[in-house]
């Protein structure tokens, strides 16, 4: 079996030699060194425009939870099965992520670290976590995980997805039908949704006002899912009261953003999950494995929902 593997990432050598480690019998080739071979399987990350002029694969498997810039490339072999990432660590990270994001705005943190710069001793009121009520958008495997390790914590809980969802003691909303009833309650909102043409730019001011004054916003999906200009004018009007971003609409974040310096906005560089190289490179493996052997595999994208 011969693997092409390509990573945007800039240890692609040392992913591509944990890879090999578990999958001993297959031949690796790491882009762009190699040369116009035919390959069974892609493995890759992000992959420049051009990788996929030219070559056919029987799989392709991503690297990462979103298939969004893969699908972007208007060269991507219209038929071949993708597979992404399930979980492989990122879910935990994403719980400790917003749990923290919950917490810290919860208990003022912001607040008080902008106090230490003035050397003012003033304390604020304490919030009870049981009226504190977060709303999970997007119910996948990631989001699941979330609004159930929040529920374990003691918040109120509530989700939106696309299609309906059930999940223990949280209170689950669907479709376009239940995002106002989702909103209207929800004290901070976390936008978990994969990106697709649909949830392109949905974070703006229509759906961002249906919030209570006051709300909170927690972006960990993708950068592109919030209008920057909406958010800006929902911060300044005093709708919002703050923001966490952990995506933007171009990473790196470039360094005149507004986003870096605005006080109410906290900024943290994608790492709400980040890719464990040794736990996501034994789950390609199995992957590859399973699909090799003629078995099936979980994580199959779908292109018409583009996740
Ligand atoms: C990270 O953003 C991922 O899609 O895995």
């Amino acid at each position: 079996m011969k693997v092409l593997f390509q990573s945007a990432d800039a240890d692609a050598q040392a992913s591509l030699d944990l890879l090999a480690r578990q999958l001993p019998q297959a031949h690796f080739d790491l882009w762009p060194q190699a040369g116009g071979e035919a390959h069974d399987v892609a493995v890759c990350w992000k992959p420049p425009p051009g990788f996929f002029r030219g070559r056919r694969f029987r799989a392709i498997f991503n690297m990462g939870a979103g298939v969004d810039a893969l699908l972007q490339d208007p060269e991507l072999p219209a038929a071949t099965p993708i597979f992404r990432l399930e979980d492989a660590g990122m879910a935990e990270q994403m719980e400790e992520y917003v749990a923290w994001a919950a917490l810290g705005y919860l208990r003022n943190m912001d607040v008080y670290v902008r106090q230490q710069e003035r050397a003012e001793w003033k304390q604020l009121d304490p919030r009870p976590r049981e009226n504190f009520s977060i709303g999970i958008m997007g119910l996948g495997l990631l989001g699941q995980r979330v609004a159930r390790y929040l529920h374990a914590m003691g918040f109120p809980v509530r989700g939106w997805n696309r299609s309906e969802r059930g999940i223990d003691g949280v209170t689950c909303y669907a479709g376009e039908a239940g995002l106002s009833k989702f909103l209207t309650d929800t004290q901070m909102l976390v936008c978990m949704l994969p990106l697709t043409p649909e949830t392109q730019g949905v974070l703006n001011a229509a759906l961002l006002a249906q919030l209570p004054r006051g709300a909170y916003l927690v972006s960990i999906g993708r950068g592109l899912q919030l209008v920057e200009a909406d958010l800006l004018d929902m911060l300044d009007s005093g709708h919002l009261a703050g923001a966490l971003l952990d995506v933007m609409p171009q990473e790196p974040l470039p360094a005149d953003h507004a986003f870096w310096r605005h006080p109410l906005i906290t900024v943290t560089p994608h790492i709400s999950a980040q890719t464990l190289m040794e736990a996501s490179m034994r789950q390609i493996a199995e992957k590859i494995d399973a699909f090799m052997r003629g078995e099936s595999v979980s994580g199959l994208i779908d292109r018409n929902k583009g996740y």
